[in-house]
């Protein structure tokens, strides 16, 4: 088994990951050449070298966004900034609740959660879902989650799949404490449970893999634009069909997507949904009106006709402080990672390899030194990382269209630890406490 790993391995340059082959046990033999034959399958080695040979060029981010406009947008009902937006379409709140209430009405819609992240700004020790964040009921955010979903099905009168991801880091502990739960009132058999893909970690560099242990490869999360590769996967649970395959079959054509951190996010709301239909977009996703220039969501923009998302990190300082004449930002739509996808689009783009590009991203991963055999706990950035983002579909979708709302009803994202400025226990529970009592 070693030659034969080895012819696989020596023309990428990556044979050091049999170092210690002579001493595993043929447990750890057979754990190590499995994980060495996914990638070859998943990726390949001679991409991998090609993401790490290319990873000093970025977009020219000012150019960029020198040709950025506003994308076309719709407001929902409650939001009350005046600045004005233009829509593709005169669709009123209204119409827009009636087109989506149809669509959920008629079985067109499912919903996805991506819950596969580590959450490491907010120090939680388990999957993120699984945070007490109700300020009075300590309900959890998978909780919350699946009782909106609970409550769309009791109001349209059928079961709504869902599609939750994990990834191997949080997938057991989800899996458990779901089931523990009684997935919260919703169908066992109507939530659909996966688990991303990874993604070996390389050297910074020389683009080596990195091991984890002598018989593992250090793998981490391939990003939420995993989702893609996942849901079109068969898996030997399931061999006959994916769950994309799954959702067709049951005539979905909408699937509404939203990410764990966020218990204000309205799941399926019809407005939303109706906002997307009416407009004929493959594509639509939730924006707030950004609260300061440098605010840390990715930015929608509009350039050459196509819609697409500059992150926060990308974008120049002096870009994000251009203004307006009446003084607006110009540069305003921040994303909340709420979309909708036409299954149709997802189908489509999972045959196109080039429509979900790799990120990269310089992190802190423990390796094994070859020399020693120890596992070092690096201080400074040794290794690049590889993540795939799901709203890089955007540019791919006909009619990508954005709908602004407001934070009050729909964005209050937990990403940091007790204690922290923003965005962290303490102001999610206020925001949530601000507004029930409303309801
Ligand atoms: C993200 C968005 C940003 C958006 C903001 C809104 C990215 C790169 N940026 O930022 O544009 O404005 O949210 O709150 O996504 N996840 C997985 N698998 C992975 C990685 C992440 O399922 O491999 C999930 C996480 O569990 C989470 C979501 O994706 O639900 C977002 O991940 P996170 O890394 O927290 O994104 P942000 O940097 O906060």
């Amino acid at each position: 088994m070693k030659n034969s790993l080895l012819s696989v391995l020596k023309p990428f340059g990556q044979e050091h990951l049999l170092t210690f082959w002579d001493n595993l046990s043929a447990t750890e033999r057979t754990h190590l050449a499995a994980q060495i034959h996914s990638i070859v399958q998943n990726t390949g080695f001679a991409e991998i070298a090609e993401l790490y040979e290319k990873r000093g060029e970025t977009a020219e981010y000012e150019s960029l966004v020198s040709r950025a406009n506003d994308p076309e947008a719709y407001k929902f009902s409650t939001v009350t900034d005046p600045t004005p937006v233009k829509s593709p379409k005169a669709l009123t709140p209204p119409d827009a609740v009636l087109l989506g209430q149809e669509a959920l009405r008629n079985r067109k819609v499912a919903a996805a959660l991506v819950a596969g992240g580590q959450g490491t700004r907010l120090g939680f020790p388990h999957p993120k879902g699984m945070y007490p964040i109700g300020p009075a009921s300590g309900a959890t955010l998978f909780q919350i989650h699946c009782e909106k979903i609970l409550a769309a099905q009791q109001q349209y009168g059928h079961t709504i799949p869902y599609c939750i991801m994990t990834s191997p880091a949080t997938h057991q502990e989800t899996v458990q404490f779901l089931h523990d739960n009684r997935y919260f009132g919703l169908q066992e058999k109507a939530v659909f449970l996966f688990c991303q893909g990874t993604m070996p970690a390389v050297s910074m560099t020389t683009g080596k893999v990195l091991l984890d242990t002598p018989s593992s490869i250090a793998l981490s999360p391939d990003g939420h634009g995993g989702m893609l590769a996942a849901i079109t996967r068969k898996t030997a649970e399931n061999a006959e069909s994916s769950i994309l395959d799954t959702l067709e079959q049951r005539g979905i054509e909408y699937l509404f997507y939203h990410q764990v951190d966020n218990p204000l996010v309205q799941i399926l709301s019809p407005e939303f949904l109706g906002y997307h239909i009416g407009s004929g977009s493959e594509l639509t996703s939730q924006v707030v009106r950004k609260r300061f220039p440098t605010e840390k969501v990715g930015n929608i923009v509009e350039i050459g006709g196509r819609l697409r998302i500059i992150e926060y990190s990308d974008l120049p300082e002096s870009a994000a402080k251009l203004t307006n004449p009446d003084g607006t930002l110009k540069i305003w739509a921040g994303s909340i990672a709420a979309h909708v996808f036409n299954t149709a689009l997802l189908r489509r783009e999972s045959k196109n390899k080039a429509s979900l590009p790799f990120h990269l991203a310089e992190k802190k991963v423990p390796y094994i030194d070859l020399q020693s055999g120890e596992r070092i706990k690096p201080e400074q950035e040794n290794a690049v990382k590889f993540e795939r983002f799901i709203f890089d579909l955007l540019p791919s979708a006909t009619n990508a269209v954005v709908v602004e709302v407001d934070p009050p009803h729909h964005y209050a994202p937990l990403k940091n630890a007790p204690g922290s400025a923003s965005d962290c226990p303490e102001t999610v529970k206020q925001n949530i406490a601000a507004l029930y009592p409303n309801w």
